[in-house]
């Protein structure tokens, strides 16, 4: 079956499969939910023309955006605290003039437009997922539950004027229709207007092979040259890209109008780097699934290295990411009896396709087991510091991707 690029519309071939996936955040409550589970074949593929790397088969939004929607951002305070920072830099970047109105898609639950609310600056979050917007809203953030596009931000200028600032973190590689988010944000900002875009970095996907960030949400991996690419198409370009390590490394991205902004001299650097790293070129891709293989088959020993010794090896982070590791490397609850996850949604619920119990902490501090195997990975510092009684009890992480080792 030929696919074609979802940005340029080119013929592009999956480079690898990761085999029949369930949808990452759709944790099962009963089992009329784990009788009707939703499954695609989860392919990768990197667009030869504008070098999008993009999954080819895409679940529809409804399926994955919804009001019982299980990742609340403000659940982790190392991103809250990363959110207020940039908030707090985006409005000294951007925010001199008169009277400035920000808008942000994939708010969620206010982690970020909450920073901008307390300061009584104008705002407007879009976010479609009602649960999560409900929770915005009790923050006193004023949101819209809708899927951003076109008509969305043609309806946001008719009632509120032009933005100054747009934000999407961790939002537009769950969006399919990235030439529908486009138009709308060329419709949408000012003539001097900025839009940041933040989320993980192809970069580092490629070189740390954690292959995890892959999954139905996460439909696009952006790099800085596929996103000025697809936004190039609507006058849109990148002037200014910064690198940070959260979330396994992302990048953020800075874009205007064509001509409204200086190119930064740190753009033309971490552009230079993507011609280094290859992210281009068909043969990175062939290593990039050779590492998936490698990575699988040494992460399947270590846990079945504990479990023959009798150890008890549970989950720690029923991580959106951790779908992709525990479908693709065969893990089941015989190997991972729980997975213990602090956010009240997703506990008493079984992962999606391998059913692994989802659990609250208080389960993993009662019954303490001798390995865990660390979905969260991205949180290292944060969870590791949370959990030293364990530790020096003897407690072991398992890394999943990466560098997979015993810690
Ligand atoms: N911005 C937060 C952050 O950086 O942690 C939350 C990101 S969360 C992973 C992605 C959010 O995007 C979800 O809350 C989802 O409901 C929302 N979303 C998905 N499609 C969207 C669309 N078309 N327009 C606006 N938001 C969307
Ligand atoms: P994320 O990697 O997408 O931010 O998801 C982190 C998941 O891990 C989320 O479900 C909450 C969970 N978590 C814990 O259970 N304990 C923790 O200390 C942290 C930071 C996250």
């Amino acid at each position: 079956m030929t696919h074609h690029c979802r940005i340029c519309s080119a013929a592009i071939t999956p480079f690898m499969s990761f085999g029949r996936m369930p949808i990452a955040n759709a944790f099962l409550r009963s089992s009329a939910e784990a009788s009707a589970e939703y499954f695609y074949e989860l392919a990768p593929a990197l667009c030869p023309e504008c070098k999008t790397f993009q999954i080819v088969n895409i679940p529809a939004p409804d399926q994955m955006f919804h009001d019982h929607y299980a990742y609340f951002a403000s659940t982790s305070r190392v991103m809250t605290e990363h959110f207020r920072a940039m908030s707090e830099d985006l409005t000294r970047r951007y925010l001199g003039g008169a009277d400035p109105f920000v808008v942000e898609i994939g708010s969620n639950d206010g982690i970020t437009l909450s920073n901008f609310a307390r300061k009584g600056l104008r705002h407007l979050g879009v976010e479609p997922s009602a649960n999560v917007a409900e929770a915005a809203r009790a923050k006193g953030v004023q949101t819209l539950c809708a899927f951003f596009n076109v008509e969305t931000a043609r309806a946001i200028v008719a009632e509120h004027g032009n933005a100054d600032l747009f934000i999407a973190t961790n939002t537009m590689h769950h969006i399919e229709d990235t030439n529908a988010v486009a138009a709308g944000v060329a419709h949408l900002l000012k003539p001097t207007g900025v839009m940041i875009q933040e989320d993980p970095y192809l970069g580092d996907m490629v070189a740390d092979c954690a292959y995890d960030q892959i999954y139905a949400e996460h439909m696009y991996i952006w790099s800085i040259t596929a996103l000025d690419n697809a936004f190039g198409r609507h006058g849109l370009e990148v002037f200014h890209a910064e690198h940070n390590d959260h979330h396994g490394g992302c990048m953020r991205y800075h874009l205007g109008h064509k001509g409204a902004h200086v190119h930064s001299p740190e753009l033309a650097a971490a552009k230079a780097r993507e011609v280094e790293l290859g992210l281009g070129m068909p043969e990175t891709y062939d290593a990039f699934r050779k590492g998936c293989e490698e990575s699988r088959d040494r992460l399947m020993a270590l846990i079945n290295d504990f479990r023959a010794q009798g150890k008890r090896v549970a989950g720690y982070g029923a991580t959106a990411k951790s779908a992709t590791v525990i479908n693709w490397c065969g893990i089941t609850p015989e190997h991972v009896e729980f997975i213990s996850d602090t956010t009240p949604a997703k506990q008493g619920t079984l992962s999606p396709g391998a059913h692994i119990p989802v659990v609250a902490h208080e389960r993993f501090a009662g019954q303490p087991p001798d390995a865990a195997v660390l979905f969260a990975w991205n949180h290292f510092a944060e969870i590791d510091a949370k959990e030293q009684a364990w530790r020096s009890g003897g407690g072991k992480w398992i890394m999943p991707v990466r560098r997979v080792e015993v810690r």
